[in-house]
């Protein structure tokens, strides 16, 4: 599988997991538990988190997770933007460590901007840092004026991706933010690669799956781990799923594949501003 250089010159897999809505349903939690385990067994390293997933439920899960197996996992979590002060961050990331049954994170990130100034959280996230509690901090959802004052921001260099919605509908960043990321040498982490699943039945993917027999979900997560600055993080509960992200990951599309995909889903003509999930 593909590594992705993260700008400390570690490396981590291109393609990780998210675990938005997992942990919330107990009926569920077994086969969550297995999936994500699945995905260690696999190579899969990069799990991502946040206190915000399930309240704190999401993380808990994956504590029982990587339970006895630290080491092999890459531990993302993320802070409200409504506890990222210079105390607050401090906090939430010790109650993060908790739930996560571990005494560090590997990378701890802003979840979006809030009204707290990039000043505190920097502060804290720094402070984290030198405790040894986060090894890597970074934000999400910045758009490229946001990017720009966090860089800008005492300690805001050290920033070891930004985590934002991308995939083949939603390309608008190719304009402005990606470029900026590129420039910067900070890899960008797609959330919501297959877009919640709703890309998958489209009538585009639809059709390139028919003609070049490909898979939707491993046309879509193929064309975002196509890059080699991109680190994907697509989410399931259940192991057939995540198998059809491994495929993704082991099987590049080719050349031609990836410029049918291209004039399916244009890229925008003028920059949009940035979109969440
Ligand atoms: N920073 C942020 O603000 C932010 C925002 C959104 C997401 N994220 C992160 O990014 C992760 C991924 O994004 P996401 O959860 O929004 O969406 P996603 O990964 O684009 O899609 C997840 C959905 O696709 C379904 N799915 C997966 N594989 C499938 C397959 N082979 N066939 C059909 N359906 C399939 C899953 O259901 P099953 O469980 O049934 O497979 C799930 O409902 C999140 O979990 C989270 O960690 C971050």
């Amino acid at each position: 599988m593909k590594n992705i250089r993260l700008p400390s010159g570690e490396t981590v897999p291109a393609l990780g997991i998210g675990t938005w809505y997992l942990g919330d349903n107990a009926r569920l939690r077994a086969d969550e538990l297995a999936t994500i385990r699945f995905a260690l067994d696999s190579g899969i390293r990069l799990i991502d988190t946040a206190e915000m997933y399930g309240e704190g439920a999401a993380e808990e899960l994956v504590g029982e997770a990587v339970a006895g197996r630290r080491s092999d996992a890459f531990i993302v979590s993320k802070v409200y933007p409504h506890n990222a002060s210079r105390r607050g961050a401090i906090v939430a990331c010790e109650r993060s460590l908790k739930r996560l049954g571990t005494d560090h994170l590997d990378l701890y990130l802003l979840h979006w901007r809030g009204n707290i100034p990039f000043e505190e959280t920097l502060e804290a996230f720094t402070r984290l840092q030198a405790d040894g509690k986060i090894r890597h901090f970074g934000v999400s959802n910045l758009d490229p004026d946001d990017m720009q004052e966090w860089y800008a921001t005492a300690g805001g260099e050290a920033c070891a991706t930004n985590q934002v919605l991308y995939n083949l509908g939603r390309r608008g960043i190719e304009l402005d933010l990606l470029p900026w990321l590129r420039e910067h040498r900070i890899p960008l982490m797609a959330y919501s690669p297959i877009e919640q699943a709703r890309l998958l039945h489209t009538p585009q993917l639809q059709a390139f799956s028919r003609n070049h027999g490909v898979s939707p979900v491993h046309a879509a997560l193929g064309w975002v781990l196509a890059n080699d600055d991109v680190i994907a993080i697509p989410r399931t509960g259940k192991i057939e799923h995540l198998r059809d992200f491994l495929h993704a990951a082991e099987n590049p599309l080719s050349q031609e594949q990836l410029a049918d995909l291209e004039s399916l889903f244009p890229k925008p003509q003028r920059p949009i501003p940035l979109q969440m999930l």
